[in-house]
């Protein structure tokens, strides 16, 4: 992960790049962005990504096929690993928000591209709000690293830990998937017995899976694949 990085002043999605651009590009290649002109995170939703934040993507070329939250999860956790090096204490809000607070600092969003059945390549693209400012209409959603600290972090130093940690985490639980899984559950703000609100109405988490929650509503079980409002 890493040995070849790409980068980009302006670019309208490092995720639509790798996924566009795989077939050139080496398994573990970077591309990053300083800004990103139309970045985009989970269900389509815009992702604001100006200057001062950090955008980034990763390719995979499986050789033999991993689900794709697998590499959501390793990065989410490599996130909050980073921060936790940083002495800053962070969650996941599930399935792969990163938070503090209350309010959100990082996504991660992977997308894979399929020949049949077989997984040709992965992206898996990370972002960050750094030191870049939060739009008024978010700052009650989400944070930024700068917001936290009080001074302006470097980047380049937040990308290089989090590669490392993730190049740690893959290598230590690509065979041992429940493993990560655990620890990714020790990191959830969610926990099963839970009492959540959703749309309106109130259920108690049941069982919380890597893709899907199950909801428990007045005794009828639903199974969930998302939580935020669309
Ligand atoms: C989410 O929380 O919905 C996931 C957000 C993922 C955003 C990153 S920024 C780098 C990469 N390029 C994109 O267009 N999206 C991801």
């Amino acid at each position: 992960i890493g040995e070849k990085i790409i980068s980009f002043e302006s670019i309208d999605s490092t995720n639509r790049f790798l996924k566009e651009n795989y077939r050139f590009y080496p398994d573990g290649t970077v591309v990053v962005a300083l800004e990103q002109t139309s970045g985009y995170g989970r269900n389509g939703r815009h992702w604001h990504s100006p200057r001062g934040g950090l955008w980034f993507s990763v390719l995979f070329k499986p050789r033999k096929s991993l689900e794709l939250s697998f590499y959501t999860r390793v990065f989410s956790v490599a996130v909050v690993k980073t921060l936790e090096n940083m002495k800053i204490h962070a969650n996941i809000k599930w399935p792969n928000d990163v938070y503090i607070n209350g309010r959100k600092l990082a996504g991660v969003l992977s997308e894979g591209i399929f020949e049949g059945a077989k997984p040709l390549a992965v992206v898996v693209g990370v972002g960050m709000n750094v030191n870049n400012e939060i739009p008024a209409e978010l700052k009650t959603r989400a944070i930024s690293l700068k917001e936290i600290t009080g001074k302006e972090i470097s980047v380049v130093k937040l990308i290089e830990s989090i590669l490392k940690n993730a190049r740690v985490i893959f290598r230590k639980y690509s065979k041992k998937k429940e493993a990560l899984t655990r620890i990714w559950k020790r990191y959830l703000l969610q926990k099963e017995g839970d009492i959540i609100s959703l749309e309106g109405k109130k259920g108690k988490i049941v069982k919380i899976n890597p893709d899907s929650l199950l909801i428990d509503f007045d005794g009828e079980i639903k199974k969930v694949y998302s939580l935020s409002p669309h």
